[in-house]
């Protein structure tokens, strides 16, 4: 993603009373900023929130936050709010590195990754969001039977991907090369930003959903 900073996205950020910041975590009480109770699900690398706007709209029984780790990003996702989406969708400036430190074991119980970046060079793979190093904290934060989906243009990303999450043992639900010829999948599907420009561009997109078991 090409980053402008925006000149005051931080502190209009750390203002608003639907976006949480690093300095302002509420792990083991998220359930305490929605105004239901409801199962809790997360997009990592929400980027300017098309995505999870939708999703909180279409599901008013679960609750959602964004993570996204750039406020310059975030600002754009906080402006899409809307009325009806901040009954149930919240975003966080935060590196998903310190997820844990979010979130207490079993809080949350489903976490998307779309269109991830891909940090294609081989010394940088740890840094991938599908990497053991992230699995690793993901069993920290899911109870057990709950899923990650995930999506990206990118088949070196997504095979790396497949395999990270066999050799951890997790089990693939739904696995396709290209979703976009999968009708019964695409009734449901909410294309993200990264995604409407990839599939204007021709490209395959792939998508797993995997469960920890
Ligand atoms: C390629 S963009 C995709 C944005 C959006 N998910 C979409 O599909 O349109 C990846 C996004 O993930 C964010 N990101 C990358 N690494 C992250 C991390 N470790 N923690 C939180 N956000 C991250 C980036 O800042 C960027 O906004």
């Amino acid at each position: 993603m090409r980053l402008r900073n925006i000149p005051g996205a931080r502190e209009a950020l750390e203002k608003d009373d639907f976006v949480f910041v690093e300095t302002d975590l509420k792990k083991g009480h998220w359930d305490e900023v929605f105004p239901k109770k409801g199962p809790l699900h997360i997009e990592i690398g929400t980027g300017k929130g098309r995505f999870i706007n939708e999703l909180a709209l279409k599901n008013p029984d679960i609750n959602y936050l964004g993570l996204e780790k750039y406020s310059s990003v975030l600002i754009k996702a906080m402006k899409k709010l809307s009325d009806k989406s901040k009954d149930n969708l919240r975003l966080i400036r935060i590196d998903a590195t310190d997820i844990t430190e979010c979130f207490e074991r079993g809080e949350v119980s489903k976490i998307y990754l779309n269109f991830s970046d891909p940090w294609p060079k081989d010394r940088y793979a740890k840094r991938r969001l599908t990497s053991d190093r992230f699995l690793n904290r993901y069993e920290q934060i899911l109870p057990k039977g709950s899923c990650i989906e995930f999506k990206t243009d990118n088949n070196d990303l997504f095979e790396y991907s497949v395999e990270s999450v066999k050799e951890k043992g997790w089990e693939i639900v739904y696995l396709t090369r290209d979703l976009y010829s999968d009708s019964k999948e695409l009734e449901s599907n909410i294309p993200t930003e990264y995604e409407l420009k990839f599939t204007r561009a021709g490209n395959n997109i792939n998508k797993l959903i995997a469960r920890f078991i």
